[in-house]
C-alpha cells in the first residue's frame, strides 16, 4: 500500500513518451554518430559527462533526451535526469547502463522536493515510465526514503511529539500494524523515566511509540529511532547556530519509520518492532538539570553532565525494553552527535556494532546499494570515560574527543542481552547534493538495511 505519492515515476502502460537515452562517456561518440547529433552535442560541449542532460530537438518539439553516465559508476545517476529534464513523460530507450531498479529509484529520489509550504520549483516535472518488473520495488524504496525526508523537512512547529506519533500511526495503519503509545506522566508509571525527564519541560507531552507487526513466531527485528522533535539543548542551551537545524533531530525516528514501511510493504517474513521515543528537549521551570541523577528503565543510574546529550537518554530507555526481547537484530538510528559529522561528514554515517558478520554485510551492501556508511570502533578503553562520579554512568563523557564513539558506548551499556546490535549516528541531512540525493533532509542507510533483511530473511512478495 502506498504511503507516499510518488509523482516522478509511473507504471509503464505503453503510452507515448519521449525516449531517454543513457550513454557513457566512452560510448558517446558512437552514439552521437548513430543518431546524427555529433555537431549538436559538440556545440554544447556535451560528452555524456556524469549527470549532464542533452535535449534532442525534433520537428514536433522534443525528440529525445540523453543522460550522460560519465564513467558509469553512479547507481543513482538518473536522479540528475529527474532534476534536469523538462516536464513530460519519458521512457528509457536502450540499455539504461544502470542495473535493475536503480534507474527508477534514482529518478524518484532525485525528483524529491519538500513542498508543504510553497510549491516545488520542480513542478510540473518530468515523469519516468517504469516497467512492471522494477516498479514495485523502486516505489517501495523511494516511498520509504521520501516519507522520512518529509518528516525531517517539516519544521518543529508542525512536527512535535504528537505529530510524530501521527506519522508513526500512518505507517502502522497502512500495513495493519499494532501501535501502543505511552504519553506524559504515564511514562513514569510505565517505567520510562529518562524519556519523561528529557521531555517533561515541553508543553508538548513526551511519549514512547511502540509499533508491532508480523508473525510473533518469525525472527524478531527491532528498530529504535531518536525522535527529538526539537533540540534546544535544554538548560545547557545551544548557540543560535547550533540550534538552527534542530528540527532534524527526529531524523533517526523518521528513517526507522521509512525502513519499517519498506519491510511491511514487502511482507518480509519477520516480526517487526519499532520504538520511537518522541520528545522535545525544551526549557522551562520543570526542565531536567545538569547534575541531576536519573534512574533509568534498566536500573542504571545516570548523572546528567549536559542536558544537550538528551538523545542517548531517551534512546536508553527504549533500547533497554528492546533488549529484553533479545531480537535477532536490533538497529538504532539517531542524530546523536555533532562529533559524527566532524569525523566522517554528512554523507558517511558512522555505524557501530560488535557483530563482525553484520559489519561485513553492511559494508558490502553500503557499496552495492550506494547507501554509504562507515564502521567506527566501540573502543573499549574509552568506556571508562562514561563512568559516573556519583552515579553508574554519565551522559557526557569526561573528554572533548571521540564524542560519537563515547555516545555509542553509552547506548551499548543498555544493550546487554541482544547478540546483534548496530547503532547509526546519522546526520539526516545532505549538505553537498548528488544525483538522487538532493540537498536537505535525508534518510541514510535504510536502503542498505532493507536489502540486508531481504537477503537474510527472504521476501514473500518478490
Ligand atoms: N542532536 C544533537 C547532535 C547533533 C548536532 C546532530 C548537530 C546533528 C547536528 C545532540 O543531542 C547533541 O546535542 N549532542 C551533543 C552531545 C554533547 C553535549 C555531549 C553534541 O554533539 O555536541
Ligand atoms: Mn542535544
Ligand atoms: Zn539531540
Amino acid at each position: 500500500m502506498s504511503l507516499y505519492p510518488l509523482a516522478a515515476i509511473a507504471l509503464d502502460d505503453g503510452a507515448p513518451a519521449t525516449p531517454l537515452y543513457a550513454v557513457s562517456a566512452a560510448g558517446f561518440s558512437a552514439f552521437a554518430q548513430d543518431h546524427g547529433i555529433a555537431a549538436w552535442a559538440s556545440a554544447q560541449d556535451f560528452k555524456a559527462q556524469a549527470g549532464r542532460v542533452l535535449l534532442l530537438p525534433g520537428a514536433n518539439g522534443l525528440a529525445g533526451a540523453v543522460l550522460g553516465l560519465g564513467g558509469n559508476d553512479d547507481l543513482l545517476i538518473f536522479g540528475a535526469a529527474a532534476e534536469k529534464l523538462p516536464a513530460g513523460d519519458y521512457r528509457i530507450s536502450g540499455d539504461p547502463g544502470v542495473a535493475g531498479n536503480f534507474p527508477a529509484l534514482g529518478f524518484a529520489l532525485g525528483a524529491y522536493a519538500y513542498a508543504d509550504f510553497k510549491p516545488s520549483r520542480k513542478k510540473p516535472a518530468a515523469r519516468l515510465l517504469v516497467a512492471a518488473e522494477h516498479f514495485a520495488e523502486a516505489s517501495r524504496l523511494a516511498e520509504g526514503v521520501c516519507f522520512a525526508r518529509d518528516l525531517v523537512s517539516a519544521p518543529s512547529n508542525v512536527m512535535g511529539p504528537a505529530e510524530l506519533e501521527a506519522a508513526a500511526r500512518r505507517v502502522a495503519d497502512a500495513h495493519g500494524a499494532t501501535v501502543r503509545v505511552v504519553t506524559g506522566d504515564a511514562l513514569l508509571a510505565a517505567n520510562y523515566p529518562m524519556i519523561h525527564a528529557v521531555g517533561r519541560a515541553s508543553v508538548r507531552a513526551p511519549r514512547l511509540i511502540d509499533i508491532t507487526w508480523g508473525d510473533p513466531a518469525a525472527p524478531r527485528i527491532t528498530l529504535v529511532g531518536k525522535g527529538v522533535c526539537f533540540d534546544s539543548g535544554g538548560l545547557d542551551i545551544k548557540s543560535a547556530a547550533g540550534m538552527l537545524m534542530m528540527k532534524k533531530d527526529m531524523g533517526g525516528a523518521a528513517a526507522m519509520l521509512g525502513l519499517a514501511h519498506m519491510i511491511m510493504d514487502a511482507g518480509l517474513p519477520v516480526r517487526l518492532r519499532v520504538f520511537v521515543p518522541a520528545v522535545e528537549n525544551a526549557i522551562s521551570g520543570d526542565a531536567y538539570r545538569p547534575g541531576d541523577v536519573l534512574t533509568s528503565r534498566k536500573g542504571l543510574t545516570v548523572e546528567i553532565g549536559n542536558t544537550d546529550a538528551e538523545g542517548r537518554l531517551v534512546l536508553a530507555d527504549a533500547l533497554a525494553e528492546a533488549d529484553d526481547e533479545r531480537p535477532e537484530l536490533l538497529v538504532c538510528m539517531a542524530t546523536l552527535t555533532g562529533a559524527a559529522r566532524v569525523a566522517t561528514g554528512f554523507e558517511l554515517p558512522p555505524v557501530y556494532t560488535h557483530d563482525e558478520k553484520l559489519a561485513a554485510d553492511l559494508a558490502a551492501l553500503s557499496v552495492s546499494e550506494q547507501d554509504p556508511m562507515w564502521r567506527m570502533p566501540l573502543w573499549k578503553s574509552y568506556d571508562s570515560w562514561i563512568d559516573g562520579k556519583v552515579a553508574d554512568i554519565t551522559n557526557s563523557a569526561d573528554s572533548a574527543y571521540a564524542g560519537s564513539i563515547t555516545a555509542a558506548l553509552f547506548l551499548n551499556r543498555f544493550v546487554t542481552q541482544t547478540a546483534s546490535f548496530a547503532h547509526f549516528d546519522v546526520a539526516a541531512w545532505t549538505d553537498k547534493p548528488r544525483p538522487g540525493k538532493p540537498a536537505g533532509a535525508e534518510a541514510h542507510c535504510i536502503r542498505a538495511l532493507y536489502r540486508l533483511l531481504v537477503n537474510r530473511f527472504g521476501s514473500k512478495t518478490s
